[in-house]
């Protein structure tokens, strides 16, 4: 595998931590409702930001466009389908933040599981489909320099290419590993 695609990979391994943690995060409603509250807040930002600011854009911004240019069947078919998940991915956390704010953590747990359950579908297409037919497509100094400018997508999301707000790749994951931690015992 090129460096580039391990990239995708490994992020999709930290997002799957994520995914294990909502799904554990559900046994706190009613018990400690403070805390499941203080934990979907770390959930929700992680997956706004890392999931989607660092990783869905690289994706939008890169990795599709690449793909799409070597084959425009995939527009239509696989990459179309990756970047509709991607808007419901949006639409979905803004719903559970709403449902959050408005304290109906039963429904926003609902809501987080169907998010999860909807991202494992959507990696295990990106996993098994969509990175195999980019490393196809692409020979390896394509691949090399697709890996600079995931490098330099990185860099411009921390300062706020984004949506305009600065991020901290390393903190949003220090705070994934601190969730862990505590949820060590859950479960
Ligand atoms: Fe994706
Ligand atoms: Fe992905």
């Amino acid at each position: 595998m090129t460096e580039a695609i391990k990239k995708l990979f490994e992020e999709h391994e930290i997002i799957m931590e994520a995914i294990n943690l909502a799904k554990q995060a559900g046994q706190l409603i009613g018990k400690d409702d403070a805390r499941y509250e203080k934990s979907l807040r770390t959930l929700i930002r992680f997956f706004r930001y890392y999931a989607d600011g660092f990783h869905h854009y690289k994706e939008e911004q890169i990795l599709f466009p690449e793909m799409s240019k070597r084959n425009e069947l995939l527009d239509d078919g696989v990459l179309k389908e990756m970047l509709e998940n991607h808007e419901d991915f949006r639409n979905m956390i803004s719903k559970i933040e709403k449902l959050l704010n408005e304290k109906d953590f039963a429904n926003a747990q609902v809501q987080l599981d169907k998010y999860t359950e909807a991202m494992l579908d959507h990696i295990a297409v990106e996993n098994d489909e969509v990175f195999h037919s980019a490393e196809s497509l692409m020979d390896e100094d394509e691949l090399e320099r697709m890996n600079f400018r995931f490098v330099d997508s990185d860099r411009e999301v921390a300062e706020g290419a984004n949506d305009g707000i600065q991020v901290d790749k390393a903190e949003l994951e220090n705070e994934l590993n601190e969730l862990k931690k505590e949820f060590f015992n859950l479960a």
